[in-house]
């Protein structure tokens, strides 16, 4: 008998971006020629930093080359990449950290989905909401999750609402969780958590025993220098917190896809029987036996990123970004409507009009400007009333939608 996971079968019937793809498509299909214009998926626009380019055609030749060929690399990642990042990403904010505490991945995406599998079934997970549908899914995937309510909520998972009414800054939640999941810069609300913000819930994280899983996805497009990059910039998250990065959004790798976790080897868990265990033992032989790594080119391609001609280019690449970003912000406030995020952020939360509901919103965009976002309840029960535009498309198609919106 072919028995399956149960767990999958509680999950709604298609992934977030999924549903929006067919929706759209639905919709092209039945109007062939519409010119759509897309800030949905935050997916990149600009074409592969020229460094990262460079860097990865040298390293196809390197493996054209019997002398120069790669096989199999470290799972966890090349030193080349591991020692780029402490240099860069670390180092200069204060904090020291070592190679074997740094793992490489095919993107943010598959660690923030599979880290699940180093805790126990039995962890009470709280996550932000709205939020980034990954966490919730691949919790219900792990049967963490409970069961699904009609008011949108999984019966085992802390809702920790973010919204106008308490300036999209989570409370700290009355029971403690075991994990909690914090994206910042926020996907999808676009807003930030201060120094002492974010101090608020490693103190809570090392009262509590609770491991902090931290989303820094987005952090290059930090302009604010009050807001930390990374979690370990305060103190005592080393004892408490996990960091995943990625280079999807600044350097174009959207389809290459590298990034990596950070699991410092000050982080330790309880097993049933009471013993402290290292979550970096854990990651690793997880990641060794599950992962061959981060192909050769995508790392090499990465590595160039840290050069000063690739930070370059990713710094002009977020400021690009960031136009559209401000762009969008301005466009929607001057609509009347309520708006967060576009500052630090690649995102622009928007309050709906009207009291009319997310899909109905993005039914409205998709049907009378041609222009596709993403319904806010689609990342959580709070994200009802509420619309995310991403600033990835190109600078005259924000320009364009902006209008088409205004004009409706
Ligand atoms: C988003 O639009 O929220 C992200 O692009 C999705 C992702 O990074 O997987």
């Amino acid at each position: 008998m072919i028995k399956v996971n149960d767990n999958f079968c509680k999950l709604p019937g298609s992934y977030l971006f999924s549903e929006v793809a067919r929706k759209v498509a639905a919709y092209s299909s039945a109007n062939a020629g519409a010119d759509i214009i897309r800030m949905g998926i935050g997916d990149v626009s600009l074409p592969l930093c020229h460094s990262a380019v460079q860097a990865m055609r040298q390293a196809v030749g390197d493996l054209s080359r019997a002398d120069t060929f790669h096989g199999y690399g470290p799972e966890t990642g090349y030193d080349f990449l591991r020692q780029a990042i402490i240099d860069n990403d670390y180092i200069p904010r204060g904090i020291n950290l070592s190679v074997d505490e740094i793992f490489i991945n095919d993107g943010a995406k598959s660690d923030t989905g599979n880290i699940g599998d180093i805790l126990s079934q039995d962890c009470r997970v709280a996550i932000t909401d709205p939020v980034y549908p990954v966490y919730v899914d691949t919790n219900v995937m792990a049967g963490r999750a409970g069961q699904l309510a009609a008011d949108l909520k999984w019966s085992r998972i802390l809702y920790l609402p973010c919204n106008l009414s308490n300036g999209f800054v989570p409370e700290l939640p009355t029971t403690a969780p075991d994990i909690v999941y914090l994206c910042y810069p926020n996907n999808p609300t676009g807003t930030v958590l201060n120094r002492e913000q974010l101090k608020v819930w490693v103190d809570y994280a090392r009262a509590h025993s609770v491991l902090i899983l931290f989303d820094a996805a987005y952090e290059a497009y930090i302009t604010d220098p009050e807001i930390p990059h990374s979690i370990y910039e305060i103190p005592g998250a080393d004892e408490v917190a996990i960091e995943f990065r990625s280079y999807s959004k600044t350097a174009g790798f959207t389809g290459v896809r590298c990034g990596y976790t950070v699991v410092p080897k000050t982080l330790m868990g309880v097993s049933s029987d009471g013993a402290k265990v290292s979550l970096n033992a854990l990651w690793r032989r997880r990641q060794t036996t599950k992962f061959n790594g981060a192909s050769y080119i995508a790392q090499r391609g990465a590595a160039a990123l840290y050069s000063d001609q690739g930070k370059k280019e990713v710094s002009d690449s977020i400021s690009y970004y960031m136009r559209n970003a401000r762009l969008i912000l301005q466009s929607v406030k001057s609509m009347g409507l309520q708006a967060v995020g576009g500052e630090n952020a690649p995102y622009v939360w928007v309050k709906t009009p009207d009291g009319i509901s997310s899909w109905e919103f993005f039914d409205l965009l998709l049907n009378r400007c041609q222009v596709v976002g993403t319904p806010g309840v689609g990342f959580g029960p709070s994200g009802e009333g509420y619309f995310r535009f991403s600033a990835f498309s190109s600078l005259d198609a924000t320009t364009e939608a902006m209008n088409r919106i205004m004009k409706l």
